[in-house]
């Protein structure tokens, strides 16, 4: 049976919550429901899924930051449904964990569920991927990547490497989940930035659900109807490998007929890279977990936290790709 801190405790933490608290992030008494009397902090986590070398880097990262920071995680993998989540956060609330963490599999339609954790007052901590709530209060903090600066980097690339090219430029896109931040957020930045010259033109964009399967699937439909496809950008390695296969099924040259750009930089994808299959990488730092543990004391103590922390993240080139792929953690 789990036993709550003494009231007088929990009346030091709210009072401490109080003088320090802000909305989005920061902290109030709405989340300070204690921690066990031996310290011993217990999370519901609800991971998105098992769709990429990403996500599988992602769950590896939780799991061990949580046993190194003594914290006992109650892991759920979601299967990449929204309904299984929400279903797993209910059983989280019920079992009185003491702080929830999870990765949004798309982004709205979480109001409801979220409300449920506050009234039960069981911190919330969106890792990975953001809601599109207006209350903000419903959550303490946002940890992980800016998935439009990384749109932005890709397209940032593409137009240095033509700009002395008269076009068109035909891209393809393969999108991430439907409804996703990854998805959304990536196809804007990468957007906003081609948006400068109309030489490039996206002819052709549909999700592969980040999974190297549907990547190999939509891009042998891309290829079909499209014979003059010079550039993929595709939302996650995983994807972007699937297409791989199929542009080498069609009797092209993945990296020289079609420029391949992709997010990531798992190791499947830095070795493609390195081969020359693929030309450009952004990277999305997968290793949330220590950053994760460290907030979810801290919003658990009722302690004042930034509304959003972004994760550190660079490019790589081929040559960038060499260099590192013997040290590249996952
Ligand atoms: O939310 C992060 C994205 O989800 C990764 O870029 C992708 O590989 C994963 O499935």
């Amino acid at each position: 049976m789990r036993k709550r801190i003494s009231t007088l405790l929990l009346a030091g933490a709210t009072a401490i919550a109080l003088a320090g608290c802000g909305s989005g992030g920061g902290s109030d008494t709405a989340g300070v429901a204690g921690v066990a009397e031996d310290g011993k902090i217990t999370m519901g986590f609800s991971q998105v899924g098992a769709e990429s070398g990403w996500r599988t880097a992602n769950t590896k990262s939780v799991q061990g930051a949580a046993k190194d920071a003594g914290i006992e995680l109650k892991f759920s993998d979601a299967q990449q449904k929204q309904e299984n989540q929400i279903k797993a956060i209910r059983s989280y609330i019920q079992q009185k964990v003491d702080v929830i963490a999870f990765s949004p599999v798309v982004e709205s339609g979480w109001d409801t569920v979220l409300k449920e954790a506050k009234n039960a007052k069981i911190p919330v901590v969106l890792t990975d991927r953001a809601v599109d709530s207006a209350d903000t209060t419903l959550y303490k903090t946002f940890l992980g990547s800016d998935f439009v600066e990384e749109g932005r980097k890709a397209g940032k690339w593409l137009v240095e490497q033509r700009k002395d090219d008269a076009g068109p430029v035909n891209i393809v896109e393969l999108q991430g989940t439907t409804g996703s931040a990854p998805a959304n957020d990536r196809k804007a930045g990468f957007a906003e930035v081609i948006a400068a010259d109309p030489k490039f033109k996206i002819i052709a964009s549909q999700t592969g659900d980040f999974t190297r399967a549907k990547g190999k699937e939509v891009m042998e439909a891309f290829l079909k109807s499209n014979p003059d496809i010079d550039l993929l950008f595709a939302h996650n390695d995983d994807m972007g490998l699937g297409a791989i296969e199929a542009i080498e099924g069609a009797g092209k040259t993945p990296g020289k007929d079609i420029e391949i750009i992709t997010v990531d930089a798992v190791k499947d994808g830095m070795q493609a890279l390195a081969d020359g299959k693929i030309n450009y990488i952004v990277e999305c730092s997968p290793l949330l977990g220590p950053q994760l543990m460290d907030l979810a004391k801290k919003v658990v103590k009722g302690e004042q936290v930034p509304a959003r922390v972004v994760t550190e993240e660079t490019t790589f080139t081929p040559e960038q790709a060499k260099e590192v792929l013997s040290t590249r953690q996952y």
